[in-house]
């Protein structure tokens, strides 16, 4: 057999998602092959048919497609409908299904860096920066271990209250109203794209009031040491790097494709092209 794989999207050209599936099917002793589409939004019903076609045996979907691909296909599973977002499809016999690996990859990346956190989340207090998509599908994968609170922050506050909607631990703050309290929190993610663009010196809040004992994470992942985590660096926090979240949704999306386990592969350092 040989595997058909890409990834839907636009831009795509950075993407590092080629060089993780590749190396995945390499390793794993697969034949197959995984393809960038760079697709404008005028062609991307014409592409999911010539995918259908050509019998694609699955494929990721990236920026500004997560959503606008759910027409094309022939259902969900529980996750991606929750979400109302798509990161990876599966052909299964004739129909494209579409499924969410964001939030397992991010929760795989934590457990990995520091598995006794995940032991013991119901103690712990996590804030979430940003209530995009990337966000929402963090929130309720970590909603399903019941944390001692599960806050958003984001610039506009209404985007979070649709998010955390009926969870009790939950609060909503605005950026500003977060910044002083910090410090009471085990955990906090930076889900937005600040710090993505070359040479972004914003910072999404101030990290004045950071503790030590927090683990900061940023799921950007280029630069690899974000504006953001050089800050919580400086204030000696504990750190969870972007390209580790990349790594494990890119192998639960493997899983899917293929009903076979990475896990014996390490993550390696893109940043190092060690492969
Ligand atoms: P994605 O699906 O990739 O998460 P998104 O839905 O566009 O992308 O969400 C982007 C997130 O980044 C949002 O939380 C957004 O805040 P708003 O909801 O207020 O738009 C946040 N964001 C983007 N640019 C920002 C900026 N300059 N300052 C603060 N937050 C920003």
């Amino acid at each position: 057999m040989v595997y058909q794989f890409g990834l839907i999207g636009h831009p795509v050209s950075q993407s590092k998602s080629p060089i993780i599936h590749n190396y995945f099917l390499k390793n794993m002793g697969f034949n197959g092959q995984y393809n960038l589409y760079d697709v404008l939004e005028s062609q991307l019903s014409k592409k999911v048919i010539e995918l259908r076609e050509n019998n694609i045996d699955g494929f990721n979907v990236t920026v500004p497609y997560k959503e606008k691909i759910i027409p094309l296909l022939d259902g969900l599973d529980e996750k991606a409908e929750k979400l109302q977002s798509v990161n990876t499809v599966k052909r299964e016999k004739e129909k494209l299904i579409g499924y969410n690996t964001d939030g397992v990859g991010y929760l795989e990346s934590l457990r990995q860096a520091y598995p006794s956190f995940i032991k013991h989340t119901s103690k712990k207090n996590i804030l979430l920066l940003g209530a995009g998509g990337a966000a929402r599908g963090i929130y309720y994968t970590l909603q399903e271990f019941r944390p001692a609170r599960l806050d958003i922050a984001n610039r506009t506050v209404n985007r979070a209250y649709d998010i955390c909607d009926g969870y009790q631990n939950s609060s909503v703050y605005s950026l500003s109203e977060v910044e002083g309290c910090l410090s009471k929190y085990d955990l906090i993610i930076q889900t937005t794209n600040i710090g993505m663009e070359p040479d972004d010196k914003k910072q999404i809040i101030s990290l004045k009031y950071l503790s030590s004992a927090t683990i900061v994470s940023d799921i950007v992942y280029k630069p690899k040491l974000t504006q953001f985590l050089n800050e919580a660096k400086q204030r000696k926090a504990n750190l969870l790097f972007g390209d580790t979240m990349l790594w494990y949704q890119a192998a639960k999306s493997f899983e899917i494709w293929t009903n076979h386990s990475v896990d014996g592969l390490e993550p390696f350092e893109f940043e190092k092209g060690v492969i």
